[in-house]
């Protein structure tokens, strides 16, 4: 049957409330669960927190409490601190457009793209990387770290001011006498590739006499627009062309630091004197954030190796000596 208008009014009324109440209730339970995430130490609450960010991302978008998981996201990255995290953990808790430059060199996955030390009568293919621990990154199916890295760099693209760069290291790897390069899938991810810089290592241990001995890697310099990024080539730049010759470095036990000379000659040219934020989600043995200390930048890192982070920390207080 039909009911009067009043009793319409009072159902409505009811409803509503009963919404109210219940949306009131939901938020408190966000919230409490925003004050334990605050209350935990960053690394440990990783799963709540992403499993936090997927139901904000996905069911609750326009809530308040979208507004205050993405506070706290912001409250638990502090400046100056390397994480042990995932490096694509690690950069979804960075706030869109907030790094003014990432330099960083991930595994190059060369025991997953060539097999562990298979040998030819003339060559012997790259050797692998043991980063140790967990971590298998060196040993990854190739078609899936390709992913990972495309996944990577279009998080990292996310969090770059819109006039940030990236410098992001690696190298072109063989396989059966056939080549795979890098730009390959960085032309999939959304970055534009300003410039490839060679770094020339001077030698190599990798001395078949199959090939032309290989001793270089490459730094790509990626923008997110063809606009110009903020930079300007200082004029105490170490190397001015885009070929940097520079030996590699050897950092206590990790066996991949890229040199201080890389950042060191790129954080003055991007900062040009100012304090910017410098973000390196591979940190391994701290380079970067050393270089950022030494150039009066902050600085962001991750590694997945408490070992790493503990070198790294040990770096820079050795900085402060
Ligand atoms: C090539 S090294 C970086 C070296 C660094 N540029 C330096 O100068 O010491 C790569 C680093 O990535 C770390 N790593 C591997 N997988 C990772 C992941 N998923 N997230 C974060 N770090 C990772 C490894 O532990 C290793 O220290």
């Amino acid at each position: 049957m039909f009911s009067s208008y009043g009793e319409n009014a009072a159902y409505a009324i009811n409803i509503s409330t009963n919404i109210i109440i219940a949306q009131g209730q939901t938020n408190t339970i966000f919230f409490i669960l925003g004050l334990i995430l605050i209350y935990f130490h960053f690394a440990k609450v990783l799963i709540l927190i992403k499993i936090a960010q997927k139901i904000t991302l996905n069911y609750v978008k326009y809530s308040t409490f979208a507004e205050i998981i993405s506070v706290i996201y912001i409250l638990m990255i502090e400046l100056n601190k390397i994480y042990k995290a995932d490096c694509i953990t690690g950069l979804k808790m960075i706030d869109d457009a907030s790094i003014d430059l990432i330099i960083t060199s991930p595994p190059y996955n060369k025991a997953g793209f060539n097999g562990k030390n298979k040998r030819t009568k003339h060559c012997i293919w790259n050797k692998t990387i043991d980063y140790g621990g967990e971590v298998d990154a060196d040993n990854m199916d190739e078609a899936k770290y390709e992913q990972w890295q495309i996944e990577f760099l279009n998080e990292c693209y996310r969090v770059l001011k819109r006039d940030g760069s990236m410098f992001y290291n690696h190298k072109i790897r063989v396989k059966h006498n056939n080549i795979s390069h890098p730009i390959e899938w960085i032309s999939q991810s959304k970055f534009n590739c300003r410039q490839i810089i060679t770094w020339d290592r001077t030698n190599s241990p990798n001395q078949d006499t199959c090939r032309y001995v290989p001793t270089t890697e490459l730094i790509f310099w990626l923008t997110k627009s063809n606009k110009n990024p903020r930079f300007k080539r200082s004029p105490d730049a170490l190397f001015k062309t885009d070929v940097w010759r520079m030996p590699p470095s050897k950092q206590g036990k990790h066996p991949a630091p890229f040199p201080i000379e890389l950042p060191d000659n790129i954080i003055p040219s991007v900062s040009m004197g100012e304090r910017i934020i410098v973000l390196d989600p591979f940190m391994g043995s701290g380079t970067t954030a050393v270089s950022a200390i030494k150039n009066g930048c902050d600085y962001i890192g991750f590694d997945l190796l408490e070992e790493y982070i503990d070198m790294s920390n040990e770096r820079i207080r050795n900085m402060e000596k």
